[in-house]
């Protein structure tokens, strides 16, 4: 699954608001400052659609000093109070977003806006090549707080990233009770 209308459609009946953004605005590797520049306006129409109040730019790779314990941050079961919204700048990760039963997993990329709505249980991890740079937008300006479940349902799921020459498979979206896609091991 490919276009972005697609992807949207699939999105859509899950509450999941999915957007293809340009990236010719700035180069991908401009100071955090020149980027909220860059995409100021977007950043002002989405902080006027979701309430939000501040923007940043997350920026993980290998040499993100304990990259290791950033990562365990976000890779177990999670909520948050607020949206969790991101525009992919570079990198590449995988969201898994817990609808009822099942489980659904969306690969990330350069240019993907995402917007999961507050209270979804959702985790988050890189893909092989351990690196992400995202816009990401807060409600509250305490930023990123999360709310663990310690469900442990996130250890049953591999976090396997197909790349760009696979996006048939970078939506994947259960809908039935009992039915849990992604990359169960
Ligand atoms: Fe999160």
């Amino acid at each position: 699954m490919d276009g972005e209308a697609e992807i949207q459609a699939a999105l859509k009946p899950l509450g999941i608001e999915y957007e293809r953004w340009s990236l010719d605005r700035v180069p991908p590797d401009s100071c955090a400052d020149a980027v909220l520049g860059a995409y100021a306006v977007e950043i002002e129409e989405m902080k006027r659609r979701g309430g939000y109040v501040t923007a940043d730019v997350i920026d993980v790779n290998p040499a993100t000093p304990n990259l290791e314990e950033m990562l365990a941050r976000f890779d177990k079961e999670h909520t948050h109070d607020e949206d969790e919204v991101r525009f992919i700048l570079s990198g590449r990760g995988i969201f898994f977003l817990v609808l009822d039963e099942s489980v659904a997993s969306v690969e990330v990329g350069p240019g993907d806006m995402l917007r999961v709505p507050r209270g979804t249980k959702h985790w988050f991890t890189l893909c092989e090549d351990r690196r992400i740079r995202a816009i990401r937008w807060f409600q509250a300006t305490s930023g990123w707080t999360p709310h663990y479940t310690d469900s442990g349902v996130d250890t049953a799921y591999q976090p396997l990233c197909f790349g760009p020459a696979y996006l048939g498979q970078r939506v994947q979206a259960a809908f039935g009770p009992g039915q849990a896609l992604g990359q169960k091991r």
